[in-house]
């Protein structure tokens, strides 16, 4: 039986992310949506999101470490500190700028 690993490091309460053209603070250890829910406000919790992986309508495009475009979920990717969202959906970029 393994022991936990005492060096794993909880997520920051508070990571920075570039948004498109602007920095933003959002909450660590949750989804990239769940992030920009706390920024969007009402109108991304209750958008037109399933929340799941099956709608495509949370997608966006990151910059990945090596600055190479990247499409991907923001509903099934994590927020690192760092992070770099190029483009948006356009439902987020919608309900982002209600
Ligand atoms: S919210 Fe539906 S795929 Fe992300």
């Amino acid at each position: 039986m393994t022991q936990p690993d005492s060096r794993k490091r909880r997520p920051p309460k508070s990571v920075t992310i570039r948004l498109v053209t602007r920095e933003v603070d959002v909450p660590g250890g949750v989804s990239l949506l769940s992030a920009l829910a706390s920024i969007g406000g009402r109108a991304i919790v209750e958008g037109n999101y399933c929340g799941a992986g099956e709608c495509a309508h949370c997608e966006v495009i990151v910059l990945n470490h090596r600055g190479h475009k990247k499409s991907v979920l923001a509903c099934k990717t994590r927020v690192e500190p760092g992070l770099r969202v190029v483009r948006l959906s356009r439902y987020l970029e919608a309900d982002l700028s209600k």
